[in-house]
């Protein structure tokens, strides 16, 4: 049995390949290394988990604005973000069975996959290349973005003169982003395409210590009010030989994996590092003129920089729970938090037949206008019940015979499995209620 914070990520894979949140990238070529498709339900996962942080960080505040920036970008921004010639990773390969192996993650010189000997650790850069037009020399060569953060900056007088917005404000961007990983892994964890959600939260110099310490405490609340246990969450300050040189300080949010404590999201302090390198290296004023002082300021900027795929990855873990029946069978669940949850209603008719199969319809049509529902009418409802359990379907409505004359239908809750009969005319509202955390 899986103890929360303690499951296996064998688990967690095999649950999510077996019930298509994620398949292997070009799976019927041999799948191609650490790139992954997310299926039906890992799609819905992932698109609730991007609408929670924009409503969160953008609809529900003020002070921050949304941006879609082009995943290509004109390379000079790469020379002056400094990724040109600082994103870089120490590597070795193994002399015997070729593996290529982050130095800085080796405990020793041997290869840890066989034990041979490592070559000279050798810099190598992140970026991903690829070429506009259709000559492919130096001269048209692009990067895939390794980070969304860039085409914020870059947009920052831009987005100043159309929101005419005063500091501290934001900008939030929710995109992917490629690295040439050496080490992709652990499903989702570590991957060379991967989406990012990422502000730039430009404040005043001197307010940057005050902000970044707001910025900490919602953050990690954001976790923990989507369904993460607190105990399995954690602020990590940065030590100073982790930190860049014109970092004022940095923290990861990190998550209990199966694997162990590991980053989620980083929120550092980045100074006024990225407008003035961008306005030195473009020759464009990137300021702010400050009514108060009179004068033109570079911000400073707090940039909360989160993965939505770690963080699907994290919802999930934390939501696997696995517990015997009474009659001694295991029942795996994933207690996602409604407002995450793929599917959020099964309507389940108790019997295939036709007397109850219009009525079920009829209440699925209303239904699925309102939330994510999907309708199942196969096999015993004890079976349905599970396979809604195992996908985190909060809610399974069943329609009876009963329902023919009463006109209810009986709601039962994933997590308690308490179930509660309802008039039809009122399920709409009902529902909403209980998805909306109001106990069963
Ligand atoms: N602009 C800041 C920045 O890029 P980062 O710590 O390198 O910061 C931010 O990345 C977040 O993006 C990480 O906390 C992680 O959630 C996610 N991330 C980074 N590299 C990743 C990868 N190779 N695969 C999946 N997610 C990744």
């Amino acid at each position: 049995m899986a103890e929360p914070g303690k499951v296996d990520m064998d688990k967690i894979a095999s649950l999510v390949k077996r019930r298509g949140f994620l398949f292997q990238s070009s799976e019927i070529y041999g799948g191609l290394a650490s790139c992954w498709d997310y299926g039906p339900l890992g799609v819905e996962l992932k698109n609730n988990i991007k609408r929670e942080w924009w409503k969160t960080n953008v609809q529900q505040r003020d002070d921050i604005v949304g941006l879609d920036a082009s995943i290509l970008m004109h390379p000079d921004v790469w020379v002056a973000s400094g990724h040109v010639g600082g994103f870089v990773d120490p590597m070795v390969d193994c002399k015997d069975c070729r593996k290529r192996w982050r130095s800085d993650h080796l405990n020793g010189d041997k290869c840890p996959e066989c034990g041979g000997e490592v070559t000279e650790p050798r810099m190598f850069n992140l970026m991903l290349k690829t070429f506009l037009g259709p000559v492919e020399d130096s001269a048209h060569q692009v990067y895939m973005r390794p980070e969304t953060a860039q085409g914020i900056f870059v947009n920052f007088t831009n987005v100043l003169n159309v929101t005419r917005k005063k500091l501290p404000f934001g900008i939030a961007q929710i995109g992917k982003a490629f690295r040439n990983e050496i080490t992709p892994g652990n499903l989702t964890f570590r991957t060379r395409e991967f989406e990012m959600m990422e502000i730039e939260y430009f404040v005043k110099p001197g307010t940057d210590k005050e902000l970044h310490q707001k910025w900490l405490d919602a953050r990690l609340q954001w976790y923990v009010d989507l369904g993460i246990n607190r105990d399995h969450v954690q602020l990590r300050k940065h030590g100073d030989d982790e930190l860049a040189h014109y970092a004022q300080g940095c923290y990861d949010v990190e998550y209990l994996f199966p694997m162990g404590w590991m980053e989620l999201e980083g929120i550092a302090n980045r100074s006024d590092f990225d407008l003035s390198q961008h306005a030195s290296a473009s020759g464009k004023e990137l300021s702010y003129f400050d009514d108060e002082s009179g004068e033109h300021i570079t911000p400073y900027v707090i940039e909360p920089s989160a993965g939505v795929d770690r963080s699907a990855l994290a919802f999930l873990t934390d939501a696997y729970h696995e517990e015997l029946d009474d009659k001694g069978d295991l029942r795996v669940m994933l207690k996602l938090h409604p407002k995450l949850a793929p599917i959020k209603v099964a309507i389940l008719p108790l019997s295939k037949k036709e007397t109850l199969s219009p009525l079920a319809r009829e209440i699925y049509a209303t239904v699925r206008d309102e939330f994510m529902t999907q309708y199942d009418d196969t096999q015993s409802i004890g079976k349905r019940y599970r396979r809604q359990d195992e996908i985190g379907t909060p809610i399974c409505v069943t329609v009876d015979f009963n329902s023919l004359e009463d006109k209810q239908v009986t709601l039962r809750d994933r997590d308690s499995m308490k179930q509660i009969r309802v008039p039809i005319a009122e399920l709409v509202a009902v529902l909403t209620a209980k998805l909306n955390s109001e106990p069963f």
